[in-house]
């Protein structure tokens, strides 16, 4: 009989059924190509990667890029490199519309550069529609995946190289959670986990859950593993990440609570810090208020979203708290830590929204005295409840109201960031100042940023500094010698 299968149909055979063994087999084979490829160009191959979006998707790229790594593509500053890929961000619309945007210059590269593959990635790949677009106007992109299938990215390069094919390979939902895979950091003292996967709260305006899937947490002793490995190397300071930290172990086969797993981490020697994002406040407990009170680690930060002081908005935004529920949590939080900074996230023009409505949202950001927030224009995102209500709001009062939340989220801003001036505080030393170098910038507990005289030593070590100065959302000091 003849054997018509194609080399690469035998490969795809030959690969191991499990993860993650069958992506390394998949890297290796990818590695074996590049090689061919930098003989006869005589050069190693370079890639690049452009994230758009929240904290998850860096920590999404910091695994697709330990990945190429390891294939043995050489990172580079510039989308002129062999391999290039966008993850997105679809939580508002000008997220998607920046993307499209930067694409058209990739094919300018590509005209130049045959073997460059083009890769698309990340949440806005979850939608049909923009998968069509891609398919069908961005002819150039070679490799589109989503959020739920990132860990096969070697498998996906492999088919695309081989076979000199597109590829298109999108999941809409996982339970998968694939330990053990490379992943590449930025910095070498501090690290982003993940914790948990998707969200399960559907916000009515919100598409995270339709692009990230249902909620998953990773296994306790996974994570303290990770953390652990991540101390040994060097690793000071962590941030849990997850959709909604709270509702964290939910879903566990033996279920553990958000609290639970901090006091667990905590015990790791090396981390000094510990961080975590994002908090719902519909899920957060006494017993997490208490952990972190109590703890030396935790740091004295919490995100927590508020969307909007309206409870009549609050509700049809499907957040299931009130405006007094929350301030009577803030209370508790400032009464168990006095020094905690708190900062949100506040949507402005929800549809429906009155001016009523959007004094309680200025009344909030001053009882609860915020010191920052990150506010945004409300975008209609399709497939959500809120896009198809009615009364979306004219984007003049939008705007007017956007204005006006940023005046009062500002003065609010100045007068406690001034808090801690004169005071002498632990700062985890990021590196040299963006504008001066003989500056080097750091984080307070609180997550104030701080610039000080000093030398490139000092990077990745926490040392005391005086705030002389307070400059709005950031201080001056200098090294303190006790
Ligand atoms: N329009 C505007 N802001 C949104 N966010 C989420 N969805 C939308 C939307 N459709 C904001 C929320 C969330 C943050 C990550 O993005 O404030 O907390
Ligand atoms: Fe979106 Fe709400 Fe889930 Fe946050 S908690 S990701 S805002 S649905």
């Amino acid at each position: 009989m003849i054997d018509n299968r194609t080399e690469v149909d035998v490969e795809m055979q030959e690969a191991p059924e499990e993860e993650p063994a069958r992506q390394r087999f998949f890297i290796k084979k990818c590695r074996e190509l590049l090689q061919k490829r930098e003989q006869e160009l005589g050069r190693k191959l370079t890639f690049h990667d452009q994230t758009f979006g929240c904290q998850m998707n860096f920590k999404d790229s910091e695994k697709l890029n330990g990945i190429l790594e390891e294939i043995g593509y050489v990172p580079v500053n510039s989308e002129d490199a062999d391999f290039v890929y966008y993850n997105t961000c679809t939580v508002r619309e000008n997220a998607n519309v920046r993307v499209y945007g930067r694409l058209g210059t990739l094919k300018t590269y590509k005209k130049k550069n045959p073997d460059m593959v083009i890769a698309m990635c990340g949440c806005m790949m979850q939608e049909e529609e923009e998968v069509q677009k891609v398919k069908e106007v961005y002819k150039f992109v070679d490799v589109v995946f989503g959020t739920h299938n990132i860990f096969k990215l070697a498998e996906l390069l492999y088919q695309c190289l081989s076979t000199k094919r597109r590829v298109f390979d999108i999941w809409e939902k996982t339970d998968l959670i694939i330990e053990d895979l490379p992943s590449d950091r930025k910095l070498k003292f501090k690290a982003g986990v993940n914790i948990m996967f998707g969200c399960n709260n559907f916000c009515s305006y919100c598409i995270v859950p339709y692009v990230r899937g249902r909620e998953r947490s990773r296994k306790p002793e996974d994570i303290v593993a990770e953390v652990e490995c991540l101390a040994k190397e060097g690793v000071v300071e962590i941030m849990l990440l997850g959709q909604n930290v709270n509702s964290y172990g939910k879903t566990l086969e033996h279920p553990i609570t958000f609290a639970e797993l901090l006091r667990r981490v905590e015990q790791v020697d090396g981390i000094e810090r510990i961080r975590f994002m994002t908090s719902h406040p519909k899920d957060l407990s006494e017993e997490l208020i208490s952990v972190m009170a109590a703890s030396k680690k935790v740091c004295r930060h919490l995100h927590l979203p508020v969307q909007s002081g309206s409870s009549r908005l609050l509700e049809k935004m499907n957040r299931k708290y009130t405006k007094e529920q929350y301030l009577e949590l803030v209370g508790k939080l400032r009464e168990a830590m006095p020094d905690l900074s708190l900062t949100t996230d506040i949507i402005v023009g929800f549809p429906g929204e009155t001016e009523e409505d959007f004094q309680e949202t200025l009344d909030m950001v001053r009882k609860a005295r915020y010191d920052s927030a990150f506010t945004f224009i409300y975008s209609k995102r399709s497939g959500t409840p809120a896009a198809e209500m009615e009364e979306q709001i004219p984007e003049d009062v939008v705007h007017d109201r956007f204005d006006r939340l940023l005046k009062v989220v500002g003065e609010v801003a100045k007068e406690r960031n001034a808090r801690l001036k004169g005071k002498t505080e632990l700062v985890l030393v990021e590196g040299p100042d963006e504008k001066d170098d003989t500056m080097m910038t750091g984080r307070l507990s609180n997550n104030n940023v701080v610039h000080f005289k000093a030398d490139a030593s000092v990077i990745g070590k926490i040392v005391p500094v005086v705030l002389e100065e307070a400059k709005g959302f950031y201080y001056l000091g200098r090294l303190s010698n006790g």
